[in-house]
């Protein structure tokens, strides 16, 4: 004897097969993303001890689906012209989210204007953004590459059809910002997500300088006396400035300043004008931003223009003060820039620290792995 719950069940079957149709025909194929759930969890920032709160735009609270996104968007050649490159091809992980070459070099070749900078510790940057801080916030920032000729030469509408024709793309989209069909993935929601994904790039906390710091590990004595030279934290010792100007717990004050790297006589020779082109002042010609120093082992070709090949280049420029015009009034040169005159054993200390600021474990943050190679 069948029940009467088979004999109600076998009436429900058209129902249920009428309902599926229903849903195929006006659901997904029209770009109705509705039926997709938008739950999205709160992401979990981990800033080490002792450093600043990264300021977040309320628009564009960080969650896991944004910045799950974000990575993908990350990674994805399809926001270059020809499907060529990706934000990651020039910040590449393993090199600091740097590249390995002075001067960038965007789709066909082209090449850039300066160096690409590193990505370690983006999220706090709030100082301005870029060499010479033209635009304020990742989000702002996130399209320039795309729409650069030479970065990614592609344009935003273009950007924008791409993603929402893409077979995946528009079903991620809804689970981070709850749209609901594919019409409305836009530019704006695209620089969330890739802002979202970079303020999870923090490295730093597990260098040997910050376990030192928290007194889990002990400094060598050369670590030691670089780290008094690095800090002017002796008065018998060098002080080699360093500190003012890449101050921890991030290594750099994020300030414009002109560390005086290229020779020039006269402010308008500069050939890179940096922060002057975006204040329009004379005496902001030549200055570029303070970076951060955490995991430089990682990079090379340092300075806005890539032209310092090795640290030990760049301790070459420090030790020796590097270029001063002859005229005061053309003179935007810092101050702390002016001959060190280090000692062998001196600078040998010096390097000792600056190696205690490399920390690799960001690369096996999970969240920061290429989603292409399988993560
Ligand atoms: C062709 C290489 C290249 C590509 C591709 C590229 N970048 Fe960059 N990136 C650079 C260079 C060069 C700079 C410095 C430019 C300047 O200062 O004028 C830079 C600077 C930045 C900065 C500023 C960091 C700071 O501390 O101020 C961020 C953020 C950034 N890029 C994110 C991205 C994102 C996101 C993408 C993908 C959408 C991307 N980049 C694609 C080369 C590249
Ligand atoms: C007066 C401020 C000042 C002092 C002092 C200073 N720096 Fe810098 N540093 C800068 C500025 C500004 C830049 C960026 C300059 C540019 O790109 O043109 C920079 C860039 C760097 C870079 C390149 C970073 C990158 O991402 O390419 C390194 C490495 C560096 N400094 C190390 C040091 C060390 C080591 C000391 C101490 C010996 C030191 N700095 C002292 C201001 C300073």
């Amino acid at each position: 004897m069948r029940s009467k719950f088979f004999w109600v069940s076998l009436l429900l079957i058209p129902l249920i097969v009428f309902a599926c149709r229903d849903d195929d025909s006006n659901g997904i194929s029209e770009g109705d993303l509705t039926h997709i759930p938008f739950d999205p969890q709160t992401y979990k920032l981990e800033i080490p001890e002792g450093w600043p709160q990264m300021e977040i735009p309320e628009d564009n609270p960080l969650t896991y689906e944004g910045v799950q996104l974000g990575r993908r968007l990350f990674f994805d050649p399809i926001l270059s012209v020809d499907n060529s490159i990706s934000c990651a091809s020039c910040h590449i992980p393993e090199k600091g989210f740097s590249d390995n070459l002075p001067i960038a070099v965007g789709v066909g070749g082209a090449v850039g204007r300066r160096k690409t900078m590193s990505l370690i510790n983006v999220g706090f940057n709030n100082n301005g953004l870029f060499w010479d801080g033209r635009v304020q916030t990742l989000e702002e920032q996130s399209l320039h590459p795309i729409i650069d000729p030479l970065e990614m030469n592609s344009t935003l509408e273009e950007s924008e059809r791409r993603l929402r024709d893409h077979e995946e793309y528009p079903a991620r989209f809804r689970k981070a910002f709850g749209i609901s069909k594919k019409e409305e993935i836009t530019s704006d929601l695209l620089a969330k997500a890739l802002a979202q994904f970079q303020r999870i790039i923090i490295a730093g906390g597990n260098s040997i300088f910050s376990r030192a710091m928290r007194g889990e590990i002990a400094f060598t004595d050369a670590q030691w006396n670089g780290f008094e030279m690095f800090f002017d934290a002796n008065l018998l010792t060098l002080d080699a400035e360093c500190a003012h100007c890449h101050l921890s717990p991030l290594f750099t004050i994020n300030e414009y300043l002109n560390n005086g790297i290229t020779q020039t006589e006269r402010l308008e020779d500069h050939p890179d004008p940096g922060r002057g082109a975006v204040t329009g002042r004379l005496g902001d010609y030549g200055k570029f931003r303070t970076t951060t120093l955490f995991n430089w082992e990682l990079r090379n070709h340092f300075m806005h223009d890539g032209r310092f090949k090795t640290m030990d280049d760049v301790l070459d420029h420090y030790n020796s003060g590097g270029h001063r015009p002859s005229d005061p009034d053309e003179d935007n040169v810092d101050l702390l820039i002016y001959p060190l005159n280090m000692s062998e054993i001196e600078r040998y200390e010096l390097m000792e620290f600056l190696k205690t600021l490399t920390d690799t474990s960001f690369l096996s943050n999970p969240d920061l792995q290429n989603p292409f190679d399988g993560n």
